[in-house]
């Protein structure tokens, strides 16, 4: 789970990160008031779960409050990179001397954590790592062995971070490890980290990603979805256990196993070429124990979607076999009953696939057609959404 900015800022704050005040507003109004209680120059700032907020007019100075509520009228509603801003930061601005560059995150290839940082932060990182690249310092740190100041007076000094706030670098360094393993982070990035002309070190942006398999270990982590902005059919999905993700096609996708089901996506994309463009509607892994009611749950978030023309469900039986996937679709189909008005194509194969396909025969359900191959049943599939669209 991506956090907005006015999030991992306080993230930063309770881990003791030095930050700038401030607060959230949804209406100009609201950002006049905090301007005013702020009392000082104010930066207002798009709340987007995108980077380059500054070059797209995201973010503004204002010098008092009537000019705060200008700006935030310019901002709130303003399109970022397909992000709609729903919400902006007022925070302190402050007096500039450098830019820093930094972040943690999991290096997944070389299945560790790594440090990034850079005395030239700032600007687009991506450009400086592609331009420059020894001018961004990358170090792995060792999980077990974490950041202490040490380790992170190593990294301050590969960043060539200036000698007079070395010190401050290296403990702010420290606490934003802290947040990223305290947190169970899989990136903290502060991009910029400032040096203001008083040489104090201060993170004026922040960017947060928490890992969600480890929410069970942060009840308080829940409060930070932004139950507005999320898909109200992967928040249906989420409230059953669902692992589902809203995709922008036609074709329901429902398979057993996250494999199977990537590579249902692919078939159904490339079966969908010859039929009028249409795409996977979703993404939907109903795990290894297909059970009736899991089956159900899955068709009934599907169906509920008013994009999708048809519905594919690709099983391959393993554990749970093919007889028992066959049993639960109909069930499912007879649990939903009038719901179910959509047309469904089943492929099976794998364990005791001839009993699956017999009990699916025998149900002779008018929405099901049985096809034997996985191209064929995507082709069928995408047939049968292009009819409807
Ligand atoms: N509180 C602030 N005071 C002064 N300048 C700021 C403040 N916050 C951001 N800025 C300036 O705006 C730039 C862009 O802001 P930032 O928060 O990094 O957004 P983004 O990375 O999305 O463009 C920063 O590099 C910094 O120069
Ligand atoms: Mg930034």
């Amino acid at each position: 789970m991506d956090l907005y900015e006015y999030q991992a800022k306080d993230l930063f704050a309770a881990h003791g990160v030095p930050v700038l005040p401030g607060d959230v507003a949804d209406t100009p109004e609201k950002a006049r008031a905090i301007a005013e209680e702020l009392g000082s120059t104010v930066v207002i700032k798009a709340q987007v779960k995108t980077g380059g907020r500054g070059k797209a007019g995201g973010v503004k100075l204002a010098d008092n409050a009537d000019d705060a509520q200008v700006k935030a009228e310019g901002i709130l509603g303003l399109d970022i990179k397909g992000h709609i801003t729903r919400k902006v930061l007022v925070t302190v601005a402050s007096d500039i001397a450098e830019e820093y560059y930094f972040s943690f995150l999991l290096d997944r290839a070389n299945r560790t954590f790594l440090a990034m940082a850079s005395a030239e932060g700032g600007m687009d990182i991506e450009q400086l790592a592609v331009e420059r690249p020894e001018a961004l310092a990358k170090i792995p740190v060792n999980a077990i062995e974490g950041v202490d100041l040490a380790k992170a007076q190593e990294i301050v000094a590969a960043a060539k971070i200036p000698a007079v706030v070395a010190d401050q670098a290296a403990d702010v360094i420290v606490k934003l490890w802290e947040a990223f393993v305290g947190e169970d982070a899989t990136l903290v990035e502060v991009n910029p980290l400032v040096r203001d002309p008083q040489d104090k070190i201060i993170a004026l942006d922040g960017k947060v990603t928490l890992d969600e398999n480890a929410g069970f270990r942060h009840p308080a982590h829940a409060d930070l979805v932004d139950q507005e902005a999320e898909d109200p059919l992967e928040a249906a999905a989420k409230a059953k256990d669902l692992n589902y993700v809203k995709l922008d096609g036609e074709v329901g996708i429902i398979g057993n196993g996250a494999g199977l089901v990537m590579s249902t996506l692919d078939v159904v994309a490339y079966a969908g070429e010859k039929h009028k463009g249409v795409k996977p509607a979703n993404f939907l892994d109903i795990g290894g124990g297909a059970s009736a009611e899991v089956m159900a749950n899955g068709l009934h978030i599907i169906l509920n979607d008013p994009a999708v023309k048809s519905v594919f469900v690709n099983v391959f039986g393993g554990i749970t076999a093919c007889d028992a996937v066959a049993n639960g679709i109909v069930a499912a189909l007879e649990i939903l009953g009038d719901e179910a008005t959509k047309p469904l194509v089943v492929r099976l194969d794998g364990n005791n696939v001839e009993e699956g396909r017999r009990i699916l025969a025998e149900a002779n359900h008018p929405l099901v057609t049985v096809v034997d191959t996985m191209d064929n049943a995507a082709d069928k599939a995408a047939e049968l959404a292009a009819a409807g669209v």
